[in-house]
């Protein structure tokens, strides 16, 4: 799961190809690589780790030459070094891959038949060796890369370089997206549109199966049955939006900051004046009877909220899954379903999957996505925008809260397009949260001092009941993916089942319990952890810190809203007490290590 990008230009390769990286980190830091063609010859550099050690490496050794490719990886086949960055050479040909080649080591083992000897563990170097291999029998770049192509399974994004030919790439997309940009006497393949953005807003996307054979001159697109054929070319509209920290010590804490004024222009873009929820593709909840919902992560939990949600206020039954799962259990779909298909990148790959399994299957296919232009996006009948910006923190916070408001919108329209009566105050506390939001982030409060104690633990239970249980599983995954502490999330009832064995005065519970009808469920489940000696920090509003706070090693409390609310406003201090926990143990906030922010392999 990487990024990839191709340039044939009119300038030199180098700079162009590291600024496109840059846009590309999202997708893997664990190394990154560059290779040119220039006098006839490539050559390339690659270094291990974020991109910054590459552009150091071109500082000392300069690549020249006009034409190359460049590669940010996210190891999935072999250790994370320099053997093993792409792109990947051998003899008079390179290449750069995101995914996955499943067929690798039978490849490997033929081609050692042939004398071509694999020297690295990735799946990647088979391909640069079998087009070798073709080039040898054919003597013809174009040739050998689809007679390579037409041996590889698994997923791919490619493309490949040739020593002699200055004005050639060719470029292939199974599974992987991949998008072609055209520019003025220069050409440009990228795994997305937003690494293209800054070099030119013409864009083409390959389809499935697709090959694409690109000289400055244009590109000559070919299909999955080898016809020649023409991918419309569109005009996008992402621009060279450069984002920055605005002042804040990491990107994670100016999203977390955003997020107000972001859900603030969500729900008005959304809701009318009269109160009226209007959705795109004029999506009309009568239509169905059931509702999936499929995502990954933080996505995942979005989508558990929003169960809660459809049920209790729309009373419209709802099916969540993983999309990892939910891909290859070939689940019956009735005619009268939505699927609804939540991706902040709108790229990864499992979701894609899933949703391309239900394709012709369900009613109506929608996505909920951060990237209208993305892959998701795409594919689907009905696109729900949650306009959070660019999102670079690896850590989803603003796409969250954003996802999550969306989603409630949606459940609201559900319940007045059902004929069900919403509850009184919730739009109105809907449109008011933004503000409260602000209050929240605004105030001075105890988060720090209970960060730094939360660094010297060793493991942490967040627990939470009815429409907050996700809210402390999401509270989980950003403790653990950015402070490396083992943290997971619990239904506050289920903790006597097993998890209780865990506590000691060692593990840190925190406990998310707004003032509601289920409070003195989720009090009880808090008395049965201090009982054990468990160290508690209750998160809840005025009233039950009153009546509880006492009890627990620390508290936090947060203004009081409409229950339907709370799992927004209580996600505030999750995230809140991650980022610091991170920063107390000095961490990679942005970039923790192992991640990427757009999981393209399965
Ligand atoms: C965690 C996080 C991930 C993503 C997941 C799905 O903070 O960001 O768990 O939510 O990888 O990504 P998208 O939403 O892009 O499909």
């Amino acid at each position: 799961m990487c990024g990839i990008i191709g340039v044939l230009g009119d300038h030199e390769a180098a700079p162009i190809l590291v600024e496109a990286l840059k846009r590309l980190e999202y997708r893997g830091y664990d190394s990154a690589g560059i290779a040119t063609v220039n006098g006839g010859k490539l050559d390339r550099r690659r270094a291990v780790g974020k991109l910054v050690n590459l552009s150091d490496l071109l500082v000392h050794e300069p690549l020249p030459g006009k034409a190359g490719i460049g590669h940010t990886r996210w190891a999935t086949h072999g250790a994370p070094n320099v053997g093993n960055a792409h792109p990947h050479k051998a003899g008079p040909v390179a290449v750069v891959h995101n995914g996955i080649i499943e067929n690798f080591r039978e490849l490997r083992d033929e081609l050692a038949t042939h004398g071509l000897k694999a020297e690295t563990e990735t799946d990647t170097e088979v391909v640069a060796l079998l087009a070798q291999h073709y080039l040898s029998e054919t003597g013809n770049p174009k040739a050998a890369a689809q007679a390579t192509l037409a041996r590889l399974e698994g997923a791919f994004a490619l493309c490949f370089l040739f020593d002699d030919q200055e004005d050639l790439l060719i470029c292939a997309r199974k599974g992987s997206p991949l998008a072609i940009g055209y520019g003025k006497g220069e050409m440009f393949v990228g795994s997305d549109a937003i690494a293209l953005a800054p070099l030119t807003n013409r864009i083409a996307y390959l389809e499935e199966g697709d090959h694409a054979v690109i000289t400055r001159a244009g590109a000559q697109v070919f299909d999955a049955e080898g016809n020649q054929t023409n991918r419309d070319i569109k005009v996008i509209e992402i621009g060279n939006t450069r984002v920055d920290k605005a002042g804040h010590k990491h990107f994670m804490a100016k999203e977390i900051a955003e997020q107000p004024a972001l859900l603030a222009d969500l729900i008005a873009n959304y809701i009318g004046a009269d109160n009226t929820i209007t959705l795109p593709g004029d999506l009309n909840f009568a239509d169905y009877d059931r509702v999936l919902m499929v995502a990954c992560g933080t996505g995942y939990y979005a989508c558990k909220t929003a169960k809660n949600w459809f049920e209790t206020v729309a009373g419209m039954p709802v099916e969540v899954d993983v999309a990892s799962e939910y891909r290859y259990r070939e689940p019956p779909v009735g005619d009268r379903t939505l699927a609804l298909y939540l991706s902040q990148s709108g790229e990864t790959a499992d979701t894609l999957a899933a949703l391309r399994y239900t394709a012709g299957k369900a009613a109506t296919i929608a996505a909920i996505v951060n990237v209208p232009e993305s892959s998701i996006a795409r594919e689907a009948d009905v696109v729900l925008p949650i306009r959070a910006g660019v999102e670079v923190s690896v850590a989803s916070t603003k796409a969250f809260t954003n996802q999550l408001a969306i989603l409630l919108m949606m459940a609201a329209k559900a319940a007045q397009d059902r004929g069900k009566i919403l509850a009184e105050g919730l739009i109105d506390g809907l449109r008011a949260l933004p503000g409260i939001l602000n209050v929240v982030l605004d105030a001075p409060d105890n988060v720090q001092s209970i960060s730094r104690g939360l660094a010297e633990a060793r493991d942490v239970l967040f627990l939470g009941r009815g429409a907050v249980y996700p809210i402390a599983l999401e509270g989980a995954l950003k403790l653990k993916e950015i402070s490396y502490i083992h943290a997971e999330g619990y239904a506050a009832g289920e903790l006597k089942h097993g998890p209780i064995a865990l506590v000691d005065k060692h593990v840190p519970v925190i406990v998310l319990a707004p003032r509601d009808r289920l409070f003195d469920k989720t009090v009880s489940n808090m008395q049965e952890v201090l009982a054990r000696g468990g160290k508690v920090v209750l998160i809840s509003d005025e009233a039950g810190i009153n009546e509880f706070g006492a009890d627990a090693w620390r508290t936090l409390t947060l203004p009081r809203v409409h229950p339907t609310l709370a799992p927004i406003l209580y996600t505030i201090p999750v995230q809140l007490l991650a980022y610091h926990t991170a920063v107390a143990k000095g961490t990679d906030v942005d970039q923790p290590r192992n991640l990427a922010k757009s999981v393209t392999v399965e």
